[in-house]
C-alpha cells in the first residue's frame, strides 16, 4: 500500500477512534465495544468491519456531521476511483473505435443523386441557436467533467501541478456555470422539437432497414428519423437527469442526505458517459460522416436531394404546406 494512502488511513483511524470515544460510543454495536481500539494488535480492516457505522451527537446545528464512518462511503469511493474511470474509458474509447470502424468500412455517406441546385430550409435561426447553445455548453461540460475523473491520471503528468491546478479551477467554474445554459437548451429543445420526435411506425421500419446502412435505398423518414429520435430523447431525458443530479451535487444536502448525494454522483457520472458516447456518434454523422448534413445546423439550408433521400416524408409535407421553403440559390435573379 503506498505510504500516503497508509498515512491517510491511519489518520482517519486515529480520528475515528478519537471521535468514537468523544461520542460516547453510544451508537456502537455490542461486539464493537469489546474491541480495544488503542491496542496495537487492532488492524484497520478489523476495526472498520466491526465499526459498521460510527455515529453520534454533535452540538452544532449540522446534525449530519455526527456521522463519522459509514460503509457506503467506502463503496462510493471505490465507484469514484475505479468503476467510473473504467466505465468511462471503455464507453468513450469503445464508441470512438466504433465510429472509426464505421468510417473505414462505410466511408463518408454521399448524396446518392448528387448535389441539387435547390435548397430547402431545414432549421430556422432560433432552432440553430438552441442547438448550438446546448451543444457548446455540453462539450465544455463533458471535457471539464472528464477532467474530474481522468485529469489527475492524464493531464497532471503531462502539464505539471501548477498548470493543472489552474486548468482544474477554471474547468470547475465552467462546469458549474455552464450547467445553466445547458439546462435552458435542453428545455427549449424539448419544447421546439417534441412534436417531431414522437415515435411512430415509420421509425420501426427505419430501424428494420438499419437506417439505410443495410441494403439499398433510403428508408422513409419524417423531420427526424428513428436514430435522430433516439438522440433527441437521450439528450432530453439523459441530459435532463444529468442536470438534475448535477444540481443536487452543486447545492449539497438541500434536498438529500449523504446516501442521496452518493447516488446522485453515481447516476450523474454514468449518464454523462452514456450521453457523451451517443453525442460522439452524433457529431461524426452531423459533420464529416455525411455529405450535406452540417448545413442543416450551419446555414439552416440543406440540399434538396439530401433532404429527399434522408427525410422524404418531411420534404413532401413541408413543401405542401409552404412551397416557399424551397430556394434556388443556383439561379440568378431575373433582371427587372
Ligand atoms: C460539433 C458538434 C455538433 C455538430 C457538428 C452537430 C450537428 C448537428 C446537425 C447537422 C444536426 C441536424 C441533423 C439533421 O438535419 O437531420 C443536429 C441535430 C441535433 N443535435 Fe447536434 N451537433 C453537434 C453537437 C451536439 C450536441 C453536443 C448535442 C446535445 C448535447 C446535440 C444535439 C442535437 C439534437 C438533439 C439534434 C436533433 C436530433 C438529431 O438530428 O439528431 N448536438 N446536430
Amino acid at each position: 500500500m503506498p505510504l500516503t494512502v497508509l498515512s491517510r488511513r491511519l489518520r482517519a483511524l486515529a480520528l475515528a477512534v478519537g471521535l468514537g470515544l468523544g461520542l460516547g460510543l453510544a451508537a456502537l454495536p455490542a461486539d464493537a465495544q469489546s474491541v480495544n481500539p488503542t491496542a496495537l494488535s487492532v488492524q484497520e480492516q478489523q476495526l472498520l468491519q466491526t465499526l459498521q457505522k460510527v455515529e453520534g451527537r454533535v452540538s452544532i446545528p449540522d446534525a449530519k456531521s455526527g456521522v463519522l464512518i459509514q460503509p457506503e462511503g467506502q463503496a462510493w469511493r471505490d465507484f469514484h476511483e475505479k468503476t467510473l474511470p473504467q466505465v468511462g474509458t471503455w464507453g468513450l474509447l469503445g464508441t470512438l473505435g466504433i465510429v472509426l470502424l464505421f468510417w473505414v468500412v462505410r466511408g463518408r455517406i454521399r448524396i446518392e443523386a448528387g448535389p441539387s441546385t435547390r435548397t430547402i430550409t431545414r432549421f430556422n435561426g432560433f432552432e440553430r441557436f438552441v442547438h448550438w447553445l446546448t451543444a457548446s455548453s455540453f462539450i465544455v461540460l463533458a471535457l471539464s467533467g472528464l477532467n474530474v475523473t481522468f485529469g489527475k491520471h492524464l493531464l497532471l503528468p503531462l502539464i505539471g501541478p501548477h498548470p493543472f491546478h489552474i486548468v482544474s479551477e477554471l474547468a470547475k467554474l465552467a462546469h458549474n456555470y455552464l450547467s445553466f445554459p445547458f439546462t435552458l437548451g435542453v428545455v427549449l429543445m424539448l419544447l421546439i422539437w417534441i412534436k417531431d420526435n414522437i415515435p411512430t411506425g415509420v421509425d420501426v421500419v427505419w430501424f428494420l432497414k438499419g437506417g439505410g446502412i443495410l441494403g439499398k435505398g433510403h428508408p422513409a423518414a419524417g423531420r427526424f428519423n428513428g436514430g435522430q429520435k433516439l438522440i433527441f430523447w437521450a439528450v432530453v431525458l439523459g441530459g435532463g437527469a444529468i442536470a438534475a443530479t448535477g444540481y443536487l451535487l452543486m447545492f449539497p444536502f438541500y434536498v438529500t442526505d449523504i446516501a442521496g448525494m452518493q447516488t446522485a454522483q453515481m447516476v450523474h457520472g454514468l449518464l454523462a458517459v452514456a450521453v457523451a458516447a451517443v453525442i460522439i456518434g452524433h457529431i461524426y454523422i452531423g459533420s464529416v460522416g455525411m455529405e450535406g448534413a452540417f448545413d442543416a445546423m450551419g446555414s439552416g439550408e440543406v440540399d434538396l436531394n439530401w433532404a429527399k433521400e434522408h427525410h422524404s416524408l418531411w420534404v413532401e409535407d413541408a413543401t405542401r404546406k409552404n412551397p416557399g421553403i424551397v430556394h434556388n440559390p443556383g439561379r440568378m435573379a431575373p433582371a427587372e
